[in-house]
């Protein structure tokens, strides 16, 4: 049965009893209001250890001074019971100053610098810092074998693959695919904040990124050319672009000749719900 803890002390303490038995320790770090793409991060992650942590902490190191962090929804006894329905051990709920005892800007921080000012960095220049300021502080408490994340936030994936590169942490990282509706649309709790008519045209997004997808497959290559087109494309569906670009997929560069491992990422307002989205293209 599932527990719940919120203070680092009994954190510790759970998972030391089964570290002393020898078992393996899967963790799945969340911000809550879960959907099924969060259930499904679950489901990886007990495929992967026979013991399986998540966290539910709305890090307002992430979000910018006129960010959602305030409304971000928080609706722990619901995600408490979905992570109980799906066979969770233990679930870290911390409050604010378990986290952060001190005021955010006294506090030792880790930043990944060039990965974190590119793409989503460019319009949200702190955010990456306080993902892996909370994710490097949540592997220190947790200690997790593996630690699972979704891809639909690629960028942040690949910044934490190399924070753990380079910082020496003992733990595996494993992303898992994109949930999304029948419509395509990717599933995200910023996906609470569409209007019923925003919803109707969030598909846009994915769609968009497929017809790119499309095109890079059927030979095009100036990246500028599409990624301008696609711009247009969004703004006549609805949206306010904040990017739309064609990058290396492992590495976050931009594309040159020869390069075929490719991953089209994209970020656009659709009235006060910013959606992120990305689709991988592996040309021939
Ligand atoms: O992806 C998220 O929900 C958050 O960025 C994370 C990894 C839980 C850190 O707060």
């Amino acid at each position: 049965m599932q527990k719940t803890v919120h203070t680092i002390a009994e954190l510790r303490a759970r998972i030391a009893t089964w570290k002393q038995a020898g078992e393996r320790v899967a963790f799945v770090p969340t911000m809550g209001n879960l959907h099924r793409g969060h259930i499904h991060l679950v489901e990886r992650a007990r495929e992967l250890a026979p013991r399986t942590v998540a966290s539910i902490f709305v890090n307002p190191m992430q979000f910018g001074a006129n960010e959602d962090y305030a409304g971000y929804p928080r609706t722990l006894e619901d995600d408490s019971r979905q992570l109980e329905a799906v066979g969770l051990d233990l679930l870290f709920a911390p409050k604010l100053t378990e986290i952060y005892p001190r005021p955010l800007t006294d506090m030792a921080q880790v930043t990944v610098p060039e990965l974190s000012a590119i793409l989503c960095g460019v319009s949200r220049p702190i955010h990456f810092s306080g993902v892996t300021t909370i994710v490097a502080k949540l592997f220190n408490m947790v200690q997790p074998d593996v630690a699972v994340f979704g891809e639909k936030d690629w960028q942040q994936l690949v910044i934490i693959r190399r924070m753990v590169a380079d910082l020496d942490f003992p733990v595996e990282i494993v992303g898992v695919p994109t949930v999304r509706e029948s419509d395509g649309l990717a599933l995200s709790s910023r996906n609470g904040y569409l209007s019923a008519e925003e919803r109707v045209m969030a598909p846009a997004l994915y769609a968009t990124l497929r017809a790119t997808a499309e095109q890079l497959r059927a030979g095009e290559r100036d990246c500028s050319v599409l990624e301008a087109a696609a711009k247009t494309q969004l703004e006549a569906a609805g949206f306010r672009p904040d990017y739309f670009e064609i990058r290396c997929s492992d590495t976050l560069r931009k594309p040159t000749p020869g390069d075929v491992d490719l991953r089209i990422f994209a970020a656009a307002w659709l009235g006060r719900a910013r959606l992120i989205d990305n689709l991988a293209v592996v040309l021939d």
